[in-house]
């Protein structure tokens, strides 16, 4: 028998109503909007599953610790409680508070990249990659062959190790000032990466002493998955795994918004007191004082709850068996999905649901307007209108090799009946997606277009002018 999904292991104390408008109300919206879902106003949506980014529930205690918060410039107690909890889990020495994922992105490669060289990836998350480009450098993704397989194998987050092995003999390990592993791999599909590949990685690169960081965003779920299917650990504490995880990496970048169980907050951890202050250079610079990074005392108090609350092993049960069951409603309705499901959402196969519309025409972008315009649903499109764009060189249009989308879960927000809605929806899409039309890019910024750019409804073989 399949196992149930288990039940919610909180009680709710707190609401917040939603609300569904009229079909045509959608339509003008999204029109309104110029077909991008970013444009939308959250009181326009009815269930958003746009990010697990920043859009958790906090529980009774974090909300308590909030009212603990310290305010004062420097040396706040909230700091020390938040470094100390961020010191004990990710096991470094020297803890940098900032606002977010990206601030530390910015601060690490500003500081350890000069242009010309290179930062491999299992994958790049798009502001990593954008923050890497951004200093002159060139960002490499290197996932490992099973992330292409359409069979669910376990951990398709890992990294291609051969690959990274060849190309540091390649550039020479002098061109890689850091190599980083994201947990888990967002842009594949939230895939996660397993303890074995994480010791080989460290190994390659303490071979050649590079510096070995973390991408660690969902490091919690990333733990869940390898207690789950990775032999050898099924009988480890979640907490056991995340210190195993931490003791192989030299850094640690963090948003968050993800597995902080918070609304707001990042940071970054290092062992070397040389490369901390360093850092905190910049810090000051462009985030605030050492000990607030520019966060309020309160969202550290925060974090310091969440960072500890994330690791309770009912919840990650809760949460990832609610992932999985998601992904089942949405392939009962029809949609083809990346399987096996990841962490911290269901990214549906866009291109094969919707082969009449090419990768130049954005087949995620139109199932990302439908879902809206079906059931005030948003979703956010990950494929060639994310990653594609114009090669600046030669000109030529380029694509990216996946066309998703992705229905990420806020952590603690939904039940299963909104998710059985979001079902519903798909499946109505389903049955009339050769009507659905293609679009194309009227305006676009230079780097991550997908944010801001205007879109119009557009057939393949017509002319845009931008
Ligand atoms: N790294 C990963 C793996 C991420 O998923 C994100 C953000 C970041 C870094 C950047 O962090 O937003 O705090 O600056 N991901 C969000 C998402 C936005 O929707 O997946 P940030």
């Amino acid at each position: 028998m399949k196992r149930r999904q288990p039940a919610e292991p909180y009680r709710i104390k707190s609401v917040e109503p939603i609300k569904l408008l009229p079909r045509h109300e959608r339509e003008r919206k999204i029109i309104g909007a110029k077909y991008n879902v970013f444009r939308l106003d959250s009181a326009d949506i009815y269930i958003d599953l746009l990010t697990d980014s920043g859009t958790a529930a906090m529980s009774n205690s974090q909300w308590a610790a909030l009212m603990m918060g310290d305010e004062s410039y420097a040396g706040a107690r909230s700091f020390r409680r938040f470094e100390a909890a961020v010191k004990d889990i990710f096991r470094k020495d020297y803890v940098i508070p900032c606002h977010q994922g990206r601030v530390a992105e910015n601060i690490v490669f500003s500081t350890i990249l000069n242009p010309g060289q290179y930062v491999p990836n299992n994958t790049h998350f798009d502001t990593t990659r954008a923050n890497v480009m951004h200093k002159g450098g060139i960002p490499v993704d290197m996932p490992c062959k099973q992330s292409e397989s359409i069979e669910p194998l376990p951990f398709k987050g890992n990294m291609d190790t051969a690959r990274l092995e060849e190309f540091i003999r390649e550039h020479g390990p002098e061109k890689i000032p850091v190599v980083i592993m994201t947990i888990t791999n967002n842009s594949s599909g939230g895939q996660p990466v397993s303890m074995g590949n994480i010791r080989e990685v460290s190994e390659i690169c303490h071979r050649y002493n590079i510096p070995f960081f973390y991408d660690a965003a969902r490091f919690a779920e990333n733990a869940y998955f390898i207690k789950r299917d990775e032999p050898s650990y099924s009988g480890k504490s979640i907490r056991e795994i995340v210190t195993e995880m931490m003791d192989a990496v030299d850094g640690v970048m963090m948003s968050a918004k993800k597995d902080g169980l918070a609304n707001m907050g990042g940071f970054i951890a290092v062992n070397d007191e040389g490369l901390y202050e360093r850092l905190s250079e910049l810090l000051i610079v462009i985030e605030g004082f050492l000990t607030y990074g520019g966060l309020a005392g309160r969202d550290l108090d925060v974090l310091a709850t969440g960072l500890k609350e994330v690791l309770d092993f009912d919840y990650l049960d809760y949460r990832i068996e609610q992932v999985a069951y998601f992904g089942n409603v949405l392939k009962e309705a029809g949609m083809p999905i990346i399987e096996p499901t990841g962490g911290h959402a269901i990214f549906v196969d866009a291109g094969r649901l919707l082969p009449h519309i090419p990768a130049t025409r954005f087949p995620g972008q139109s199932l990302t307007v439908e879902f809206y315009i079906e059931g005030g649903i948003r979703a956010v499109e990950i494929g060639s209108l994310m990653f594609g764009g114009e090669d600046k060189e030669t000109g030529e249009v380029t694509t990216a090799p996946k066309e998703l989308v992705r229905l990420a879960v806020p952590r603690r927000v939904y039940t299963n009946s909104h998710l059985d809605c979001v079902g519903d929806a798909a499946a109505r899409i389903v049955a009339r997606r050769e009507s659905l039309p293609g679009y194309a890019v009227i305006r676009e910024p230079e780097f991550l277009r997908h944010f801001t750019c205007d879109l119009v409804v557009s057939r393949a073989e017509e002319k845009v002018r931008k």
